[in-house]
């Protein structure tokens, strides 16, 4: 549900007298809520739904001394979606603003509110005897001190439009993903057999801003409460990564957060790190997706290394173009890979690309171009008769090639983990491969959930949350790039790096 926060009427009284009396045993009365809206020192927000309706209020005060929050909850029907937190991050931004620190009573047995209260800098700082009259229960006076606002302390928005998928998260500052959600592109793109620049632009900006509310409402974030906004910015296609930098900019701009800019494949590894925080480095990773397959050493969790890629097709390329010929769906590396479950490894002998090269650089025209031959060769019986061992075969062997360049890698390296990432990284076989060769040469082996894999978000706040930021307003130059290098978050010379 998206929520937007305007100033409070004396129409939205009777929506605020109801949910004033559903959540509160003693309410305040139609009189005090008429007296705040003429108030002149008076703090008034209502949240309110695309439809109108009013889901919650907050009322406070602005003394010249000090600011004091008097009132705030959230409609029963729109509870755990932020909306208390968000109207609360508001009025406490607002106090920051004016250096004011802001005052509260609570009641002492309302654990709920006192751990929301704790969480956002207020401490008790005494008692006021006999406050509720309802009970006669003394009210414990909580104080929270200028300038302590959520900032640094919320979490972080996340965005990601580097190629076909709209994606957007939100992590804890801890790493932890409270929501992280993809929106696939496949099914436009499939009529064209790959991915079509201009239509992916344009269809980034269609969903863009629906895909960042559907994060923020699963997450339970409202966008005040955000301590900043972390954005691929290259490398990609440049139309599309266009759409998600400005929006990222803009939602950092309005809400006055820092920008975090994040390198796509910096995302990718730190895939690795939102699965196991605690893997040992240094690390190899191996990057394998539609677009790249790289090998990186990661020294420390800024500090990376290419060692080498492929010198031709990336793996998911080579899964992509097989499964075509094969004449399986779009994109086609997860179907490839399906049926090569039911398929014999060892019926065909396709080559492993740069076998005996001591590099650790990848090639899959090799293989491709064999397959290309072997099904020509074949009655349309045939192939469809061994299509299965054929997928099989062909998965062998540029799994093999991946994993072993991997683990030669990781022990000339002296890594002490190897991880895996990119879409690549959902392949059967090579998880399993992977595993057991690492294992074998005395690696901590780590391979991702699927959905930290393929691009999405997540990954993209975890590689913002130890990279650097850019402070509001610093970073309107901050541009997309088509091409930025491993290692680098700014193609500004004087950037962050
Ligand atoms: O990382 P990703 O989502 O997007 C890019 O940055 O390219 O990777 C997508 C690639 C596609 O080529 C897709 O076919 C491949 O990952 N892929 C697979 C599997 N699942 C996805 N390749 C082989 N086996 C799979 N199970
Ligand atoms: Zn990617």
């Amino acid at each position: 549900m998206a929520v937007m926060t305007r100033e409070m009427q004396a129409e939205d009284i009777p929506a605020v007298l109801a949910i004033e009396r559903e959540c509160f045993s003693l309410p305040w009365t139609r009189q005090m809520f008429q007296e705040e809206v003429r108030q002149d020192l008076s703090w008034r927000q209502v949240a309110v739904t695309e439809s109108g309706e009013v889901a919650g209020f907050l009322i406070g005060r602005e003394y010249p001394d000090a600011w004091h929050l008097m009132d705030v909850a959230a409609a029963l029907s729109a509870r755990r979606q932020g909306v208390a937190a968000g109207l609360l991050a508001a009025f406490l931004q607002g106090a920051d603003r004016a250096e004011r620190p802001v005052f509260l009573e609570v009641r002492p047995n309302n654990a709920e509110a006192l751990v929301l209260y704790e969480k956002r800098g207020f401490s008790a700082v005494g008692t006021r005897k006999r406050y509720y009259t309802d009970t006669g229960e003394d009210a414990l006076v909580m104080m929270r001190p200028i300038g302590s606002s959520g900032g640094l302390g919320g979490p972080l928005l996340a965005i990601e439009s580097s190629c076909d998928d709209s994606c957007a998260a939100v992590l804890t500052p801890e790493g932890e993903v409270l929501s992280n959600v993809v929106h696939s592109q496949d099914a436009i793109h499939e009529r064209y057999g790959g991915v079509v620049p201009e239509v992916a632009s344009r269809a980034h900006v269609e969903r863009m801003t629906a895909v960042v509310r559907e994060a923020l409402d699963q997450a339970g974030t409202a966008v005040t409460d955000l301590r900043g906004v972390a954005v691929t910015v290259g490398p990609g296609l440049i139309g599309a990564l266009l759409v998600g930098v400005q929006t990222a900019k803009a939602i950092a701009w309005a809400h006055r957060l820092p920008l975090y800019p994040v390198n796509h494949l910096h995302g990718h590894l730190a895939a690795v790190w939102l699965a196991d925080r605690e893997a040992p480095l240094p690390m190899i990773t191996l990057v394998a997706s539609g677009g790249h397959t790289s090998l990186v050493a990661v020294d420390d969790w800024t500090t990376y290394r290419l060692l080498g890629q492929t010198l031709d097709d990336a793996a998911g390329e080579a899964f992509d173009k097989g499964a075509r010929l094969l004449g399986l769906g779009y994109p086609g590396g997860r179907e490839l890979d399906e049926l090569a479950e039911k398929g014999d490894a060892k019926a065909y002998d396709f080559p492993v690309g740069l076998k005996r090269s001591p590099r650790p650089d990848f090639s899959f025209s090799g293989v491709k171009t064999a397959l290309y031959y072997l099904l020509r060769d074949m009655s349309a019986a045939e192939r469809s008769a061994r299509a299965a061992d054929v997928a099989a075969s062909y998965r062998e062997a540029i799994v093999e090639a991946l994993v072993s360049k991997s683990v030669k890698a990781a022990q000339r390296e002296g890594a002490r983990t190897l991880g895996v990432a990119g879409g690549v990284a959902a392949n059967s076989l090579l998880r399993k491969r992977l595993r057991e060769k690492g294992e074998t040469a005395g690696l901590h082996v780590v391979v991702p959930p699927f959905a930290f894999c393929t691009d999405n978000a997540a990954m993209i706040g975890a590689a913002g949350l130890v990279g650097p930021s850019v402070p509001y307003p610093d970073y309107l130059e901050v541009d997309a790039s088509a091409s930025l290098p491993l290692g680098r978050w700014s193609t500004a010379p004087d950037g962050p790096r």
